[in-house]
């Protein structure tokens, strides 16, 4: 029979399991350098993870990290994940009461897929929620085409051309809290792209990030934009500086369902507007303070699982 073992930041070859697994299985869009980065850019990172004894075999994981602000600790739940055959075993509810000790009565947050969201609220408290879901959106590569004729009223810049702190003060009207460390860390990962825009008095209203995640897919996280027109123009300034971006499979964003613009931009990229499918995806939940998002502004979440915004 097989025997199981919790290993609390276990090696790499663990967390590219995960990164695999989440990909194939949930569409989670991870890079295999994610675990080093959560583990050097919040003030504490755990990756919790089952495996079969004696193997560094993926069973079941969870991730917690700690990320002090002027508003005290926050934690983030994240990578909660059972592989399919040990679902239901009762492997996955330990580890995730582990991690939940761990953040004691800090506020904790966490995006709840759409079956687990009830129960996070009832069982561990996450029950401060927006009221809206988050929804994900995507389009085949081979369904886009850059449209013409879009506003000539804005212009991107690659992240390292511009004022950085102008783009530090741009991300707080986005995300209260000071992510500059988090956040540099973020564009400076391999494979990812970040592109700044600004109107034509060089005012920043927007930025937006694509990370090359599993099967070749196209991750917008974050993109943020003040108005469509300034996100149309980003959007295409960042698919063609991507080398051959025709070549990958999917471009996917996940935003509050109350802003509608993300779905616009896409349909407007797309062939056609059938070929934008849009799921239900998941809720972004807290346990005791809600911490408001600017959702109008809001194309897609940065870090789903360690980050709000
Ligand atoms: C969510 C997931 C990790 C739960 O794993 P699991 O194997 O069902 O976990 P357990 O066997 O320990 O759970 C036993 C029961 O406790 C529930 N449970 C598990 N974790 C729980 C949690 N964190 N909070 C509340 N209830 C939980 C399960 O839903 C199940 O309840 P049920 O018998 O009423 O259906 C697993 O289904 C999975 O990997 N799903 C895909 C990834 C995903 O959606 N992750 C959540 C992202 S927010």
């Amino acid at each position: 029979m097989v025997e199981f073992e919790t290993i609390v930041n276990p090696p790499q070859e663990v967390f590219e399991q995960i990164v695999k697994l989440t990909s194939e299985t949930e569409d989670w869009a991870f890079q295999l350098n994610d675990y080093n980065f959560w583990s050097s850019n919040f003030d504490q990172f755990w990756l919790v993870t089952v495996v079969e004894k004696g193997t560094l075999n993926l069973v079941a994981s969870v991730s917690l990290a700690r990320w002090d602000g002027e508003d005290g600790p926050l934690f983030s739940v994240g990578m909660y994940y059972v592989v399919q055959k040990y679902r239901g075993t009762g492997l996955g509810k330990p580890i995730f009461q582990k991690v939940m000790d761990i953040a004691g009565d800090n506020n904790c947050t966490l995006t709840g897929a759409v079956k687990m969201s009830a129960k996070y609220a009832n069982v561990f408290g996450f029950d401060k929620c927006p009221e809206h879901w988050h929804v994900w959106s995507d389009v085949k590569l081979s369904d886009v085409e850059i449209p013409k004729n879009l506003s000539s009223k804005y212009s991107t810049k690659v992240w390292t051309e511009v004022d950085y702190d102008a783009l530090t003060y741009y991300d707080r009207t986005i995300c209260i809290r000071n992510r500059k460390k988090i956040m540099t860390a973020w564009f400076k990962l391999p494979h990812t792209f970040t592109r700044v825009v600004s109107d034509v008095n060089g005012k920043i209203v927007g930025y937006g990030t694509i990370r090359l995640v599993g099967n070749k897919r196209l991750s917008c996280a974050p993109y943020y934009a003040d108005n469509l027109e300034a996100a149309e123009v980003l959007l295409k300034d960042l698919l063609e500086n991507i080398p051959d971006w025709k070549t990958h499979t999917t471009l996917e964003f996940l935003y509050p369902e109350c802003n509608k613009d993300p779905l616009r931009l896409l349909e407007k990229f797309a062939k056609s507007k059938e070929a934008v499918s849009t799921k239900k995806f998941c809720r972004s939940q807290f346990t005791k303070v809600l911490i408001p998002t600017p959702d109008e502004k809001v194309y897609s979440l940065s870090d789903f699982s360690q980050q709000y915004v």
